[in-house]
């Protein structure tokens, strides 16, 4: 049998690495995206929306997987702390006047698109 090229097995190597990188959303993408959660829906529209939307606010797009997986990966807990107490330009709250930590917790699973 002949020697594989070197080439595929280097594609061989890197479909084991699973799906390739999700496709970067665009802020119209984005700002389409809303919880169907009407209460969420609502804490979301006041205080998230406004920075998670728009690419030039340094956030990361709601419902971006490029943006959001490597952060998910840190953990929940550590995100819950993030939206909580700041986190560099992500003021301390998220500009959320009555979220409670299940608020918080459920807002970032519908941003980082983690629903399951
Ligand atoms: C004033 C703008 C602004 C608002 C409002 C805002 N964020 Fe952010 N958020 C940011 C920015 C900017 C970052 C990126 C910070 C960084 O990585 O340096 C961020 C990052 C995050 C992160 C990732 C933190 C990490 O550890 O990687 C979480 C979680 C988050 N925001 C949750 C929320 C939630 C939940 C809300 C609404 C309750 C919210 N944000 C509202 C600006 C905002």
């Amino acid at each position: 049998m002949r020697k594989a090229p070197v080439a595929m097995v280097v594609l061989a190597l890197a479909a084991c690495h699973g799906a390739p990188p999700a496709p970067p959303l665009t802020e119209a993408q984005s700002a389409a995206r809303r919880p169907a959660d009407a209460h969420l829906a609502a804490l979301y529209d006041g205080s998230c929306r406004a920075c998670h939307t728009t690419r030039d606010s340094g956030a990361p797009l709601s419902g971006d997987h490029a943006q959001w997986d490597a952060r998910w990966a840190k953990g929940a807990p550590v995100l819950l702390q993030s939206a909580v107490a700041g986190y560099n330009k992500m003021p301390a709250g998220g500009q959320c006047a009555t979220c409670t930590a299940h608020d918080y917790e459920a807002l970032i699973r519908f941003m980082a698109d983690q629903q399951n």
